[in-house]
């Protein structure tokens, strides 16, 4: 009789008089897409969720264009009404990093200079992509003929260009942000490794430290490796390839081997943000708590929201950051593991699920009915 509930549950409309104490956090690749494939059943667990009032957000390590962008395509995609107040993807955190709105920041990924445009959106106002280097020094990377066409397309000249007569005036960057994964692996990594073997930061110039911060400053100039940033940490991700892709923690381990075989295992300085990281966890409660509030008006202290479901296909990010997650404002994170992405049935997760479902059509069923 339970099935008999459970279906019932999700075909009728139990409209909503009272503001539900729970809502839903949904992964996107491998939970609502593929790629720019829908997966059967994702249009009609938000309808219903939508029809219910019943609150999400959609929290992704994805990313590569602006918020609104994004939320237009999955609007498209999913024929769902959504918008950028439910929607946080991998490097929007990277907006509020305002230390850096006025330095001059590298920023690496994605297609052509969609990411510049994303950071400018941000407040960054001194922004330089691989492309612009490269277009305006093609020897800094003797392989790149290949994407020349694409970078000239885009290209702009750096704020400063390389002089190194007199250092001072020449490009230096203070920030290196990986925002989505890189196209071109060996001209990214060759200039984030020229960035963080420099002195402080200003390109073609060498420390004499090879990396290791922790030897003394060579007194020419004061060391200080440019920060670098990475907007996520997934080895994997599940596209329209039946097989998973690497993703941007990809590129960061072939990075890391790079910066070890280059250094002899100096520490590499560096920030990871996305999933599963406590940050990124509170940014997606605090946006469905406000999201609840647009829905339902003004809520009280007798309307707490007690449970969020946190519905994904990836162990490693989705339900290991559900699984750890401490909400500072007291709700209770239930992970929920889907067989549409990047974990395979038969495989032992490598982060414990509380509960695995065929998808998040089922998902979503079980869990309007475990959270009466
Ligand atoms: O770049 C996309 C990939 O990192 C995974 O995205 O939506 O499964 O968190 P998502
Ligand atoms: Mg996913």
């Amino acid at each position: 009789c339970r099935n008999l509930q459970r279906q019932r549950s999700f075909q009728t409309k139990v409209t909503q008089s009272k503001i539900p104490n729970f809502g839903f956090a949904f992964d996107i690749d491998g939970v609502l897409v593929r790629s720019s494939t829908p997966i059967p059943g994702a249009h009609k667990a938000l309808s219903y969720l939508q029809d219910e009032r019943i609150p999400f957000v959609l929290l992704t390590n994805g990313g590569g264009k602006s918020e609104e962008e994004r939320v237009r395509d999955l609007q498209e995609k999913l024929d769902v009404p959504l918008d950028t107040g439910m929607f946080l993807q991998s490097h929007t955190p990277f907006a509020n990093l305002k230390q850096y709105h006025d330095k001059t920041v590298l920023v690496v990924g994605g297609d052509h200079d969609k990411c510049q445009r994303v950071a400018q959106g941000y407040g960054y106002k001194n922004v330089v992509t691989p492309g612009d280097i490269y277009t305006a020094y093609p020897d800094i990377w003797p392989f790149g003929k290949p994407f020349e066409e694409v970078y000239k397309a885009f290209a702009k000249p750096p704020p400063k260009p390389i002089n190194l007569e007199s250092p001072p005036d020449s490009l230096k960057i203070d920030a290196i942000f990986v925002y989505n994964d890189p196209r071109d692996w060996g001209l990214d990594a060759s200039l984030i490794l020229d960035l963080m073997l420099s002195e402080q930061g200003i390109l073609g110039t060498l420390s004499k430290k090879n990396g290791d911060s922790s030897l003394p400053n060579n007194g020419y100039l004061q060391d200080g490796q440019p920060a670098l940033y990475y907007s996520n940490p997934d080895l994997w991700w599940a596209s329209s390839y039946h097989l998973n892709r690497l993703g941007q923690g990809g590129f960061q381990f072939a990075f890391d081997g790079l910066w070890n075989a280059v250094t002899g295992g100096a520490k590499l300085e560096k920030t990871t943000i996305g999933k599963p990281t406590q940050a990124t966890y509170e940014y997606a409660e605090n946006l469905l708590r406000q999201h609840r509030k647009k829905i339902w008006g003004p809520v009280g202290l007798n309307d707490p929201l007690k449970r969020v479901y946190m519905v994904g296909d990836n162990p490693e990010s989705d339900i290991q950051g559900a699984n750890n997650y401490q909400s500072p404002h007291g709700s209770d994170w239930t992970s929920v593991l889907v067989k549409t992405g990047v974990w395979k049935e038969g495989q032992e997760p490598s982060h414990k699920p509380d509960i695995i479902h065929e998808n998040v059509s089922e998902a979503v069923q079980w869990a309007v009915e475990d959270a009466r």
